[in-house]
């Protein structure tokens, strides 16, 4: 069954869908995106997409679309509605003529397409991860489309049967996972590593810290070693796509997470009534 995308203005059918061979989205993933999570087909958290695709697009020096993002998911919704997925949006830099590495500041036509996909509402099981090298870029704040390294690391995981690749980086410390924010949880306090231009900020990374707040638990954003990670009582990830989940395997070694009693059910109770006040 084919969906109905946005494209330049234009709600069509995926297949209709159609982008220049020259853009140097394709051509050098010269791009951002963003992912707003949808439940119930509402969204979650949109104003802090926006405002990360907003600040993402500036840091690339790419044209923002003079558009209302609002009333494009919220047409996307009614045109496909989901009860559990996402709202993509990708922005290209736009269509370059004659191929070249820059653009010399010229200001092209920035190409705007976004879709809705349906995902899997979340298990509440524990996933398994393997750990990786982070081979990517110095400036992973900035949410661009170029995830060669994530993906790679991602397929990696999928070829060990695991759930997610978390990301180590030369020092040995837990940046972020391939497509996901990382948390430990060790003698009373959570910790998670501080926001930096080594991992992306995640919007659902921060209603965690803050649903942390409510509940009263110390979080500290502080690094975190590789061997933390065996040494913790528990270990999460966060995104819009998955919510906060615990890792009951990484590199195939047990850790021992028990679903009843444990931080993450208690945290994950209070997510979701916090989540249902903030969709819209
Ligand atoms: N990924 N770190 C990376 C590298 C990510 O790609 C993501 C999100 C996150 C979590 O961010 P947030 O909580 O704002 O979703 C952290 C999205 C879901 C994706 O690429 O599909």
């Amino acid at each position: 069954m084919s969906s109905k995308v946005y494209i330049n203005g234009d709600f069509i059918d995926s297949e209709l869908a159609k982008i220049s061979v020259f853009d140097r989205g394709f051509l050098f993933s010269d791009s951002v995106y963003e992912v707003v999570h949808v439940d119930t087909n509402k969204l979650f958290l949109f104003e802090e997409h926006l405002i990360r695709l907003r600040r993402s697009l500036c840091e690339l020096k790419i044209q923002e679309p003079q558009v209302d993002f609002l009333k494009i998911c919220k047409e996307l919704l009614l045109l496909n509605p989901i009860d559990y997925g996402g709202i993509y949006i990708q922005v290209t830099r736009g269509e370059q003529k004659q191929r070249s590495h820059f653009w010399n500041n010229k200001n092209l036509t920035p190409n705007l397409i976004a879709f809705a996909q349906a995902g899997m509402r979340p298990e509440s099981k524990a996933l398994k991860a393997i750990t990786y090298p982070d081979l990517r870029w110095g400036r992973c704040d900035i949410k661009s489309t170029s995830l060669l390294a994530n993906v790679l690391a991602r397929e990696e995981a999928a070829l060990k049967s695991a759930d997610e690749a978390l990301l180590i980086n030369l020092e040995g410390f837990v940046n972020e996972g391939s497509s996901t924010n990382v948390f430990i949880f060790k003698k009373g306090k959570v910790y998670t590593p501080p926001l930096s231009e080594n991992i992306l900020a995640g919007v659902t990374r921060n209603f965690c810290i803050e649903t942390l707040k409510e509940m009263g638990i110390i979080c500290l954003e502080q690094k975190i070693l590789k061997e933390d990670l065996f040494l913790a009582e528990e270990v999460w990830i966060t995104s819009s796509t998955k919510d906060v989940l615990p890792i009951g395997y990484i590199d195939d070694q047990d850790l021992n997470f028990k679903a009843p009693n444990s931080l993450w059910e208690k945290l994950y109770e209070k997510f979701k009534q916090r989540k249902i006040k903030a969709l819209n």
